[in-house]
């Protein structure tokens, strides 16, 4: 017979055991099961309160009632092992059901091609299309190439046209494309045609200026080369890259390099040449005058022939240089320079699927 001090221990042991049972029962989560083994199976839990309470036991009852004691707590043990592993397995399979391998696979987002760029290649390649070579040169230039040989000595007015950022007296960063005929007459003989894209620099910023923007520069040389086809040359071009019912318009004008010289207007491509927007408001892009400014050209100055030891006599050409910038302006309807250097992802990404050329 027991004693009764046995008793109560024995009856704590089971209801402890009973507590517990019905405690895992409900246990849906592992969450909730954490908190069960800190109530009764961690180190300040109940059992451990309980099995405390042995030493309290007089001698003759400790023997039994540590067996019984242990055998609960193995029990407890167990079944707390078994209720976590089925709560594992659970959520494994209700993971293998939410994956769906048929489902198409996310791909990593790429970059795009810059507008200018996409816009810079295009012109590339209409050219490329009609016979050019595509030719680069360096963006620090010394002044004999982006000057001097362009006939624009020292001291020469024209020089004050464009505002040069400097890097020595005889080193600037280049202010136009146009030395690139000079490097490409230099190295070829005629007949040559080629365009040749990137960047330049002017001491320049307000809201239509950035200090850096991008020019392709256009030449051919030949014998017999006339104004005739320069005009022919460009009025193509320029209906390829804008719409095929533009007009082309020359104006006299001036450029030390080329003689004559002539600036090349299109009729406006955003209120198709009318000078007024739909609402009856004067468009704000041509100024109303129906045409805007696009590129500069004329037929090769002798002086520059003689310069890379060409014979004027033999030889003609013809040159032109446009801004790219103000070409993708035009044709995207865009009239804010700066979103070109920005990086203004979501203005980017509206010419990912614009065709590449
Ligand atoms: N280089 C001139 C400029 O930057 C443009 C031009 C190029 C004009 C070729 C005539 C011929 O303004």
């Amino acid at each position: 017979m027991a004693s009764s001090a046995l008793q109560a221990f024995l009856d704590k042991l089971q209801q402890l055991e009973s507590a517990f049972e019905a405690a895992v029962e409900e246990v849906e989560d592992p969450e909730e099961l954490e908190s069960i083994r800190v109530t009764y199976l961690s180190r300040r839990g109940s059992l451990v309160q309980c099995l405390s309470q042995l030493k309290d036991l007089p001698d003759e009852d400790r023997p039994e009632a540590g067996k019984t004691a242990n055998r609960i707590k193995q029990r407890l043990q167990d079944r707390f092992a078994r209720i976590q592993e089925e709560l594992q397995q659970k959520r494994d399979r209700a993971r293998r059901q939410d994956f769906d391998p048929t489902l198409p696979g996310r791909s990593p987002r790429t970059g795009t091609l810059h507008p200018v760029t996409l816009v810079s290649d295009e012109i590339c390649s209409i050219f490329r299309s009609l016979g050019y070579e595509v030719v680069l040169g360096p963006e620090v230039e010394t002044d004999f190439y982006n000057f001097e040989a362009l006939n624009i000595p020292q001291d020469h007015p024209a020089r004050d046209m464009q505002d040069t950022l400097y890097l020595s007296d005889s080193i600037v960063l280049r202010t136009h494309t146009s030395p690139l005929q000079i490097r490409t007459m230099q190295e070829q003989s005629p007949p040559l045609a080629a365009v040749a894209p990137g960047k330049v620099y002017r001491r320049d910023a307000d809201l239509t200026h950035s200090p850096m923007f991008n020019q392709i520069e256009g030449f051919l040389v030949d014998r017999r080369v006339s104004m005739a086809d320069l005009r022919g040359t460009l009025a193509h071009f320029l209906r390829r890259i804008f719409s095929r019912d533009i007009q082309v318009r020359f104006r006299p004008s001036f450029f030390p390099f080329t003689e004559p010289s002539a600036e090349v207007d299109i009729s406006c491509v955003i209120c198709s040449g009318k000078g007024f927007s739909q609402d009856g408001s004067p468009c704000r892009v041509c100024k109303q005058t129906g045409f805007v400014e696009i590129l500069g050209c004329g037929m090769i100055d002798p002086e520059v022939f003689k310069a890379v030891d060409y014979d004027p006599e033999e030889y003609s050409g013809f040159a032109f240089g446009l801004g790219v910038e103000r070409v993708a302006m035009l044709k995207h309807g865009i009239d804010d320079l700066r979103l070109f250097f920005d990086n203004d992802l979501p203005f980017l990404d509206q010419f990912r699927f614009y065709p590449a050329t």
